[in-house]
C-alpha cells in the first residue's frame, strides 16, 4: 500500500500544491470463481495489501488534470484531450459520475498491471470515493451503487463487459477474511481466512501480456450467456441459473452444439467449486482447496477456454513442486497471473530454480511474489487516520 505520506509527495510534486484528501483502494486476487461473476454465479476473492492511492484537489476552473506514477515521463494530463475509449476515458467517464467539473488528481500504484489483480477496478472506486468525499453532497450513492458506476465505466470506455467481483471485492473487502460473493443478489458474506494458516498465496507472473484480452473476455462471456440462455429454455426458464441444480445444468449442456456445451459446463461446475472451496476455507481443508484450485484450472482450460498452452505449462511445474497444494489461472485470462496454494512459506530458491526452467521451456520471463491480504477501499485523512468506505457509503 502506498501511504498517505508518498502520495501527498507525489501530489505536490506534480500540480505544485497540496491535494485536499487521499484515497486508497485494494487490488484483489480471486481465490476461485472465475467467468462467472457476470453471470449471476458466486465467487471468492480477497482484498489484497497492494493498490492505487490516490491525492485529490477540486480546483475552480482549469478542468480535469491527472499524473499517474504508472507513466512517470509524462507529467500531467488534461482529461479533455482524447477520444471515447482508454484510460484516459475511462477516468473522464468517473469523474463525470461524480458530477465534479474540475480538480487535479495524482494516481500511485504498487499493483503490477497485467497480472490478473485488477488495477482498474481499484482505480475506479478510488476516484469516485475521493471525489464524492470532497463534493460534500446532501445525498451519497450506497457503496454498492459506487461498484456498479465503476463496473458500467469499465463496459463503456474500456470495452470490457466485466462482471461486478472486482468493483465489489476493492471495496467490500477486509484484511481477515475472504468475501463470498453472490453477483446475482450483490450481496456478501465473510469467510475468515484464518483457514489458510499455514499456507502462503503466491501470484506467479507468467510473463505473458494479455494483449487479446478484452476482445478475447468478450467473447466468452457473449458465449457463456448464450449458453445460459439455451439452458433456460431447455429448462422451463430460470432468472439465475443457480436455481437449477448441477445434474440438471450437466444434463443440459450435453445437448448444446460446441462450445457452448463446455461452456455452460464450466459455469456450472466452476459454481459449485466456489462452495465447496467455501467450505473447506472454513473448516481449514489446505488440500481440499488445493485439489478444487487444480480442477478449476482444468475447467478454465478444456470448458471455458481462456488458459494458454504458457500458463498450462505453469500451473503444472507449480503443482509439482511439493509444497504446492494446487493453482490456477487467475483473472480473465489470456495471459497474466497464476495464483498458487503452498503448505509453509515460499522458498525462493526451488521458486527462482522454477521459473528459470518455465523459461527454458517457453522463451517467457516468469515471477513471483506473496500475497498478503489488505484492508478494502478507504479514504486516508492524515498520517495513519482512515475511514471505510463501506462504512462511510453504508
Ligand atoms: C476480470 C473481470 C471480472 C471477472 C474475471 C474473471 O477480472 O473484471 O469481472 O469476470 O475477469 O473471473
Amino acid at each position: 500500500m502506498i501511504n498517505w505520506q508518498d502520495s501527498r509527495d507525489f501530489f505536490c510534486s506534480q500540480f505544485q500544491a497540496e491535494p485536499e484528501i487521499c484515497c486508497f483502494a485494494p487490488g484483489r486476487v480471486n481465490l476461485i470463481g472465475e467467468h462467472i461473476d457476470y453471470a449471476g454465479g458466486q465467487v471468492l476473492p480477497l482484498s489484497i495489501s497492494l493498490g492505487v492511492t490516490l491525492a485529490v484537489r477540486l480546483t475552480a476552473e482549469g478542468g480535469l488534470r491527472v499524473a499517474s506514477s504508472l507513466y512517470p515521463g509524462q507529467g500531467v494530463a488534461s482529461l479533455e484531450e482524447t477520444g471515447r475509449q482508454g484510460p484516459v476515458a475511462y477516468l473522464r467517464e468517473l469523474v463525470r459520475i461524480t458530477g465534479c467539473l474540475s480538480a487535479e488528481i495524482a494516481i500511485c500504484s504498487d499493483l503490477p498491471p497485467g497480472r490478473g489483480l485488477s488495477s482498474s477496478a481499484a482505480v475506479g472506486i478510488a476516484v469516485q470515493a475521493a471525489l464524492l468525499a470532497l463534493l460534500e453532497e446532501d445525498v451519497l450513492p450506497s457503496a454498492r451503487a459506487v461498484c456498479r458506476a465503476a463496473q458500467r465505466a469499465e463496459h463503456t470506455a474500456l470495452g470490457t463487459h466485466c462482471g461486478l467481483m472486482d468493483q465489489y471485492a476493492s471495496l467490500f473487502g477486509r484484511e481477515t477474511e475472504a468475501l463470498l460473493i453472490d453477483t446475482w443478489q450483490q450481496t456478501h458474506e465473510y469467510i475468515p481466512l484464518s483457514g489458510l494458516e499455514g499456507c502462503s498465496l503466491l501470484l506467479v507472473d507468467s510473463g505473458q501480456s494479455r494483449e487479446l484480452a478484452d476482445s478475447e473476455y468478450n467473447t466468452r462471456q457473449a458465449e457463456l450467456q448464450e449458453a445460459l440462455r439455451l439452458a433456460a429454455e431447455a429448462l422451463g426458464g430460470f432468472t439465475c441459473f443457480r436455481e437449477r441444480t448441477l445434474e440438471q445444468l450437466l444434463e443440459v449442456a450435453e445437448g448444446l452444439p460446441a462450445p457452448l456445451d463446455s461452456r455452460l459446463r464450466h459455469v456450472a461446475t466452476e459454481q459449485q467449486r466456489v462452495l465447496d472451496f467455501s467450505a473447506a476455507l472454513q473448516g481449514g481443508n489446505a488440500k481440499g482447496m488445493g485439489c478444487l484450485l487444480i480442477a478449476s484450472h482444468s475447467s478454465m482450460r478444456d470448458d471455458c477456454e481462456v488458459s494458454t498452452p504458457q500458463i498450462d505449462r505453469l500451473v503444472d511445474m507449480l503443482c509439482n513442486l511439493p509444497p504446492c497444494l494446487g493453482a490456477r489461472l487467475v483473472g480473465g485470462g489470456f495471459g497474466g497471473g497464476v495464483l498458487a496454494l503452498l503448505r509453509g512459506s515460499p522458498d525462493p530458491a526451488s521458486l527462482d530454480d522454477l521459473l528459470g526452467k518455465y523459461h527454458a521451456a517457453t522463451g517467457l520471463q516468469g515471477d513471483w511474489q506473496q500475497l498478503q491480504s489488505g484492508h478494502g477501499a478507504c479514504l486516508l485523512a492524515g498520517k495513519g487516520s482512515w475511514r471505510s468506505l463501506a462504512e462511510w457509503l453504508s
